[in-house]
């Protein structure tokens, strides 16, 4: 193994991680970029393995490429279904992790409605954990496969200006995001109103505009977030309509970036809420669609660290 391999047990979030560390699965899973768009596509590195997704929250399609992923790898994978869970029994957070552990699983991808479950969850299991998304914490990958997307267009995250808007007080691809792209180099803004946004929020080492044609001005990434109004207790934005009308992603807005500013969003979209149809849909200007490929092959990339690194099994060769 390489001296700047990634060698932690878990993947709980960017939050930790070295530059080191991060370059390490990026360089891995560019390598499955390439993998991913032939015709035959399945390897075996992890047969035998097994991965157990473990979503206490709804999901489609991190659940599903975190899938797609461990079987591209040979893996077995099974979908714990929340719906028919025990946690609707009532057992606790601890019990369901002790039940999935005594079936060895090499591999625990979760992710839970609160935000320190995992890491939670994961001081109580023998195998490999990965965060797939607590509460408004962390959610690792997102942050690894958007970091993907950008270096893969532009060639480097360095140097580069990144402007995060909307929802980030409710925002875990915000705070992962804000933590890889300041360990990598890049200038990280937020844009939003002042009612979604954390209470010292420059603390996080970003600066902050209110104004989106302020905080666009020569950026060369506009990633957009989700008005997340499932986590929204009371009201934090007007309407729907007003919030568009200010914080809404749109070509009249964009002109303040780069020219060649690449339009980014974490999915699922809220078209006409926070980014409007025609921007999300430029296939010059918008990596939203390469945002889910590049998901995939840094997924794989992990599923290959975590079970090589400390997995049930002998060390991956
Ligand atoms: C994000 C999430 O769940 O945190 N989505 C995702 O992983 N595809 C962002 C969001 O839900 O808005």
């Amino acid at each position: 193994m390489d001296s700047h391999a990634y060698r932690h047990r878990h993947l709980l979030g960017i939050e930790g991680l070295t530059p080191d560390d991060i370059g390490y699965v990026l360089d891995l899973a560019d390598g499955y970029v390439d993998i991913n768009r032939e015709a035959e596509k399945k390897k075996s590195l992890l047969r035998g393995r097994t991965l157990i997704n473990c979503f206490f929250e709804n999901s489609t399609r991190t659940r599903t490429s975190f899938e797609v992923a461990g079987k591209r790898l040979g893996a077995d994978v099974i979908n714990m279904a929340v719906a028919v869970s025990s946690m609707r029994k009532g057992e606790t957070l601890i019990d369901t992790a002790m039940t999935l552990n005594a079936m060895h699983p090499d591999v625990l991808v979760v992710r839970h409605p609160e935000s320190g479950a995992v890491q939670l969850l994961a001081e109580k299991v023998d195998c490999a954990v990965i965060n797939a998304g607590d509460g408004s914490h962390e959610h690792p990958t997102q942050a690894l496969l958007d970091a993907l997307t950008i270096r893969r267009r532009k060639g480097k995250l360095g140097g580069l200006t990144v402007a995060i808007c909307g929802d980030v007080l409710h925002s875990r691809v915000a705070r992962s995001n804000i933590a890889l792209l300041n360990a990598m180099g890049a200038r990280v803004r937020v844009v939003a109103p002042r009612t979604l946004l954390p209470a010292a929020v420059e603390h996080l080492g970003v600066e902050v505009f209110h104004d989106m044609a302020e905080g666009l001005r020569d950026v060369d990434i506009v990633m957009m977030l989700r008005l997340q109004q499932e986590r929204m207790h009371g009201s934090f934005v007007p309407s729907t309509r007003e919030y568009f009308h200010f914080f809404g992603l749109d070509y009249d807005k964009l002109k303040a970036a780069k020219p060649d500013a690449l339009i980014m969003h974490p999915g699922p979209m809220n078209r006409g809420v926070e980014i409007g149809s025609e921007v999300a849909d430029d296939i010059d200007r918008s990596l939203i669609r390469q945002q889910v490929e590049m998901g995939v092959a840094v997924r794989m990339a992990c599923l290959e660290i975590m079970a090589g690194n400390f997995g049930n099994g002998p060390p991956i060769q």
